[in-house]
């Protein structure tokens, strides 16, 4: 059936993938996309879509309310997916204020726009990260209480209680969905696999945060789309799902595979001193997504990894692009005084990217 959705932040990483999901599976969708173009936003991750499908870029911000009435004079939309958000935990222990302002500020803009339109499902894109840390053992569940660490994360734990509120308040259609680190095409190199992957095929440095021995639940982002789709289209109103790959790996356990596969050698692993607050482990129990939307991750790490791999290194234009400018100016801010622990090790600057 045809719908016409709002989706925010359909330039990022995992907001373009679910447009290129919903154009090869929703070709009849009019799908408006409401992305400010942020370093995280970029315009090349839709090239090709197939002719004809509706694709309506709209270059705003979801805190600008003027749009956002714009938007929703023009359109009767079946759904909005949020995913327009401040993503990366490094970026917000240097300058936490953005992410406040557009993870919990522009999540409450839209809930308003949407009160005003109650036939509109809105579709929170949330994170693992919201829970917190686990020790070496055990899972995280729906119910497990909201205990997030990072100014990142407990921006989007603020977004998710924002969502509930105005469920709860006004009877909105929500759905909040919260995944796993994600991997795969189109991931801006500031995050751990891609710019692994990019350090290596130069021989460059390979940082890895702390001993390496922080684990994380590897998805691929096609996986999760197919989550959000999911959701979106059969989630119970008021609910929240998981989607994970059980696919646990440490972060050393990831850096020598990339090591591995793309220099060929290890020789580039690099301690460094630890992110502060660093997450010991994350892990995701998705028995609520199987038995009620019908979703499985599809992908085992180990293939999704090789796939990926191939994507950037047969996509130098797009990753060169996005590499020049602005870009190598955030990445020695990022990395200013992260000196390696490892007597062999180099310090990573600005022209190692
Ligand atoms: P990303 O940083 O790659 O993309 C974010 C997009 O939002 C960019 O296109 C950016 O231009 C846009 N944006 C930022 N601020 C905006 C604003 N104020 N108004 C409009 N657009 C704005 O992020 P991502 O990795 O694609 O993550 C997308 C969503 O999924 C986020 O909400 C994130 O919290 C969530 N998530 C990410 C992961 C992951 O592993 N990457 C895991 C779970 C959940
Ligand atoms: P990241 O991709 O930033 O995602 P998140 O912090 O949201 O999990 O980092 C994934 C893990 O990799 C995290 O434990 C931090 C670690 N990490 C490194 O060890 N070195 C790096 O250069 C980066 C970017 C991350």
């Amino acid at each position: 059936m045809h719908k016409q959705v709002l989706v925010t932040g359909g330039m990022g990483f995992i907001g373009s993938n679910f447009i290129r999901l919903l154009a090869s599976t929703r070709p009849d969708w009019t799908v408006v996309d409401l992305d400010a173009l942020t370093y995280a936003g970029n315009p090349a991750n839709l090239e090709g879509l197939p002719d004809g499908f509706d694709h309506r870029f709209e270059h705003g911000d979801i805190t600008d309310g003027a749009v956002l009435d714009r938007l929703f004079g023009a359109y009767t939309f079946d759904a909005v997916v949020n995913f327009a958000a401040e993503s990366h935990v490094d970026r917000s222990l240097l300058g936490p204020e953005a992410f406040v302002h557009t993870n919990i500020v522009g999540t409450v803009r839209l809930l308003e726009r949407v009160r005003a339109h109650p036939t509109t499902r809105f579709v929170q894109v949330s994170t693992d990260e919201v829970y917190g840390s686990l020790g070496s053992e055990g899972v995280f569940t729906e119910t497990t209480p909201l205990d997030p660490s990072s100014p990142y994360s407990s921006s989007k734990a603020s977004a998710d209680l924002m969502v509930g509120a105005w469920a709860h308040s006004w009877g909105l259609d929500t759905v909040i969905t919260r995944c796993s680190n994600n991997y795969g095409p189109y991931q801006f190199p500031e995050k751990l696999i891609p710019l692994m992957i990019l350090q290596a095929r130069e021989d460059k440095p390979l940082p890895v945060y702390g001993d390496g021995r922080n684990v994380r639940d590897w998805i691929h982002v096609e996986d999760h789309c197919i989550g959000v789709l999911a959701a979106l289209e059969r989630g119970r109103s008021g609910e929240v799902y998981h989607f994970g790959g059980a696919s646990e790996r440490t972060n050393l356990d990831v850096v020598q595979a990339i090591a591995d596969r793309v220099a060929g050698h290890r020789d580039g692993i690099t301690f460094v001193a630890d992110r502060p607050g660093h997450d010991l482990r994350y892990a995701m129990a998705f028995d609520k997504a199987e038995s009620e939307l019908g979703w499985t991750p599809s992908r085992t790490f180990e293939d999704g990894l090789d796939d990926t791999i191939a994507w950037y290194l047969s996509h130098e234009r797009w990753w060169q692009a996005v590499l020049s400018g602005r870009y190598r100016q955030d990445h020695a801010r990022l990395y200013d005084g992260r000196l390696p622990t490892s007597p062999s090790g180099q310090a990573m600057g600005p022209e190692d990217t």
